[in-house]
């Protein structure tokens, strides 16, 4: 009845951010520069900016904070972003047997609270959010995690992903509650913390790094992959294959990249040839999906077998980034981590959906776990109904809050009033 009305909501979402932004941004894969020079761009050596001379970084300074000037991902290249990436690939660094151990158990203890009956219906994002808070907290403090820190940092990651997705607005008290037990606990951090930053930076870095950005990557990695198991059953009795896994694995970050668009802002002017030419300064927008998207038969389709043929290093498939060009830290660990939460969910339970399976999956992935014996067929009737309606009246509350948060981030200018204030090192500019 209103099935258009979520497009046409998704459209005009989409401009009211780029009228706001009021950048000169360029999208691409596009005409001038193409599916075939994509990586090329991305990995030139002047497309290295992430924050300085962006509308666009203000937003995303608003929704990651406190402590966005310290996000590895958004700090300017220099010393001190070389000490946090050192810093960042120590904590993550360990055997693969211990990464796989600590996912199968965080994610174990998690089930065991979870799965009580037969049939337990539930949001595969929030779900998979204490099982990540669990692991990511073992990886910094090296010991089990309480209870009451798994709530703190459920509440951080999840206060970040709802305002991310426009579904809900940001509540900057939920999150100082976390950062204050950081603070009181940052003596007990088993890795040195990077020693560009001050005592306050280094407990945003945790918070940012490990209880934010971590945590919540993975949980909406994990969303996505049981969601598309679920709905391909055939996908999710080979699991056990490593091999086929890993196809399985490579499809859905191909279909599902979690970035929608990574953009860099060119530090030099960069000649790709006598034609395509862009000044220092520009904003340059890389589209993930778009990009996956070409150089496939029907690409719409969730296909592990098109991986038997090809590997994914030859094809237009960048799920962590390009290597060139600052790429994501975690990009070892998570598949490892995954796989081994995957099959001790799919040990216990078999996973069933109607939904419809979106890249950036507001719904947060319905799902039935069925323990044993047959999947209640008017569960799941009743589940596509429902998700259909929430999609329509989702995509109007989006809008509102998407605006919202949108003129908000505008007037507070975060990154810019840093910038107005700071070199691209952090340290103190009078004007
Ligand atoms: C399946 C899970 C994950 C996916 C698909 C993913 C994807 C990505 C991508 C595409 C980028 C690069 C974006 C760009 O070019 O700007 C990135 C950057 C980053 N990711 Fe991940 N990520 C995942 C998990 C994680 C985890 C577990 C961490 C934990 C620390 C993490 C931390 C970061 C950081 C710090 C950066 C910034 C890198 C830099 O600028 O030096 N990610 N991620």
């Amino acid at each position: 009845m209103l099935n258009w009305l979520p497009a046409r909501v998704v459209a005009l979402r989409a401009k009211v951010f780029e009228k706001v932004n009021g950048d000169n941004a360029i999208t691409f894969p596009n005409e001038q520069v193409g599916p075939g020079r994509f990586q090329e761009l991305y990995s030139h050596p002047a497309a290295n900016g992430r924050s300085k001379g962006a509308g666009l970084s203000d937003l995303f300074w608003y929704w990651l904070s406190p402590g966005p000037e310290v996000h590895q991902e958004h700090l300017e290249a220099g010393p001190r972003y070389d000490d946090v990436a050192r810093a960042t690939r120590t904590f993550l660094a360990g055997s693969s047997e211990a990464l796989s151990a600590a996912a199968t158990r965080c994610t174990a203890k998690v089930l065991d609270e979870v799965i009580t009956g037969r049939v337990t219906a539930v949001r595969l994002r929030e779900l998979m959010m204490p099982v990540w808070a669990e692991y990511f907290y073992e990886l910094v403090f090296g010991e089990p995690c309480p209870r009451h820190a798994r709530d703190l940092i459920v509440a951080h990651a999840t206060d970040v992903v709802t305002s991310l997705k426009c579904t809900g607005l940001r509540h900057p008290a939920r999150r100082a509650r976390l950062t204050r037990y950081l603070r009181a606990r940052l003596a007990d951090v088993r890795h040195p913390l990077p020693r560009t930053l001050s005592e306050t930076e280094q407990v945003h870095y945790l918070q940012g790094t490990y209880f934010n950005t971590a945590v919540v990557q993975m949980a909406e990695a994990m969303a996505h992959l049981l969601l598309a198991l679920a709905q391909h059953p055939e996908a999710a009795r080979r699991v056990d294959d490593d091999r086929y896994f890993a196809h399985v694995l490579d499809e859905t970050f191909r279909l599902y990249p979690l970035f929608g668009i990574a953009h860099r802002i060119t530090t030099a002017d960069i000649e790709l040839d006598d034609r395509t030419f862009f000044p220092a300064g520009s904003v340059l927008c890389f589209n993930y999906p778009a990009y996956h998207a070409t150089g496939y038969d029907d690409p719409d389709v969730f296909d592990p077998g098109r991986w038997e043929t090809t590997a994914a290093r030859n094809e237009h498939h960048i799920p962590f980034g390009v290597a060139a060009n600052r790429p994501c830290p975690a990009w070892r660990l998570s598949p490892i981590a995954m796989r081994a939460s995957a099959r001790e969910v799919l040990r216990r339970v078999t996973p069933h959906s109607s939904v419809t399976h979106t890249r950036s999956l507001p719904s947060r992935g319905p799902c039935l776990l069925v323990r044993d014996g047959p999947v209640p067929r008017f569960r799941l009737v009743l589940m596509r109904v429902r998700d259909r309606w929430e999609d329509v009246w989702r995509s109007v509350v989006q809008l509102v809050l998407g605006t919202a948060m949108v003129l908000h981030a505008h007037r507070l200018r975060p990154a810019g009033r840093y910038f107005d204030t700071h070199d691209t090192q952090g340290c103190p500019v009078r004007h």
